[in-house]
């Protein structure tokens, strides 16, 4: 195993009919903001359920941060932020509106250009605000990390940044809150956190024993439960089930101590900022292609993924990586997320266009042995056509 040190100080508030326990979490006095995103949780009840428990508390809203969220709504949101004074911040939504809060918590005190935020992946943080968040859609764990993707629209900019001061104070889980995701925000949130695990499982061994076997039960429970939360949306065992799994594929834990990829979240970020894909159905796309290109670094790993999570155990080492791949597509499928770009009107022309904005992005040493190349990116994308 790897060394590692891991610090995770996010309090999880799990359960139906937790919302109201948030104004004991957040200090007596505070001046709060509360932010969300379209007005999903407006119209399913959620944001009343906050307003509930922070009555009598000192309260402002902003509403509008957008999937994907954009650095130039985000920036009004800062303006709002130090000209209200506000201390703390609670985000009311999915993985954008997180997110959003996260730069919205870093840029308050930021001093100078707040893009450097982004371009320097968050290591010119010096601290943010303190915020609490009320998470409505199970997917990218940024309810218990200190990571967030931010974009800006006119530069073609989907960035991923990180710091310690980013791990939210508390979450709250209630698992009910999710009932009226759309289907496809489900089938998202599944590969999604899918996606996570296999970033930090697919690699090579380390003989991260439990780690592993940590993985294999998350990629186990996504299976058996994703497709049931489909058909049966207000089924609280499997939100439940499908909420927590999310939290845990990437707060930390399943990565501590072995090696991580991250290659297929760096292609599906160009991609969602050229082509606005959701990031969900970017992963779809990308993951398949490049365990087939990768397939020889990934051997030991691939084999063992193959037998513990897809039972296959018939055929020489070749034959069963390729059909746990086409396993693995074939559950992305069933969820309803198509896997090849051509499903999304996206032809070839992608190829140099990902390429050159890696390269832009400084993203030119990808993987977990830093060996993906803007050429390799290439030949995994021509696999996605
Ligand atoms: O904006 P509203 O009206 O709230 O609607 C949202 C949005 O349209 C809707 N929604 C959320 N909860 C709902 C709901 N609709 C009905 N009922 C509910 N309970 O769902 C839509 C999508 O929401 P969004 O927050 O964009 O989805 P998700 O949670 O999948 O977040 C995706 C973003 O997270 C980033 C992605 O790149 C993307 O920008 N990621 C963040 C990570 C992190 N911080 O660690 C890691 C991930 O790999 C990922 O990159
Ligand atoms: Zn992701």
């Amino acid at each position: 195993m790897l060394n590692f040190k891991y610090h995770n100080p996010t309090k999880i508030i799990f359960g139906k009919g937790r919302i109201k326990d948030v104004a004991k979490e957040i200090p007596k006095g505070s001046r709060i903001l509360i932010t969300y995103g379209g007005g999903s949780v407006r119209r399913n009840g959620v944001l009343d359920q906050v307003m509930n428990a922070l009555e009598g508390r000192d309260v402002l809203e902003f509403s509008g941060i957008e999937p994907n969220p954009e650095y130039d709504t985000l920036m009004k949101c800062v303006e709002l932020a130090r000209s209200e004074r506000i201390d703390f911040i609670l985000a009311v939504g999915g993985g954008s509106v997180i997110d959003g809060t996260k730069f919205i918590a870093a840029a308050v005190p930021y001093q100078g250009d707040t893009w450097e935020i982004a371009t320097s992946f968050g290591r010119r943080i010096g601290g943010s605000l303190p915020f609490g968040t009320v998470l409505t859609l199970p997917a990218t764990g940024s309810e218990m990390n200190s990571n967030a993707v931010i974009s800006r629209c006119s530069l073609n900019a989907k960035l991923a940044f990180g710091h310690p001061s980013l791990f939210p104070v508390f979450s709250v889980l209630d698992p009910t809150t999710t009932y009226t995701l759309p289907p496809e925000q489900i089938s998202n949130g599944i590969i999604d956190t899918f996606v996570h695990v296999t970033e930090q499982y697919l690699t090579y061994p380390v003989q991260g024993k439990l780690q592993d076997r940590f993985a294999e039960g998350l990629l186990l429970t996504l299976i058996e439960d994703g497709p049931v939360a489909l058909r049966e949306p207000e089924n609280y065992d499997v939100r439940a089930s499908l909420m927590w799994c999310a939290t845990l594929g990437l707060n930390g834990l399943i990565g501590a101590g072995v090696p991580q990829d991250w290659a297929t979240h760096m292609v599906g970020h160009e991609l969602t900022a050229l082509y606005g894909l959701d990031h969900g159905k970017t992963l779809a796309i990308v993951l398949p292609a490049l365990l087939r290109a990768r397939r020889n670094e990934k051997r030991d790993k691939l084999l063992q993924y193959a037998e513990r999570v897809w039972g296959i155990v018939e055929g020489d080492d070749d034959a069963r990586i390729e059909a746990a791949i086409e396993k693995t597509q074939a559950f992305f499928e069933s969820l309803g997320v198509r896997t090849a770009l051509s499903a999304y009107g996206i032809s070839n022309e992608c190829i140099p266009r990902v390429a050159e904005l890696l390269e832009q992005h400084g993203l030119t040493r990808l993987g977990e042995r830093s060996d993906i190349t803007p050429d390799t990116v290439r030949e995994v994308l021509e696999l996605c056509l």
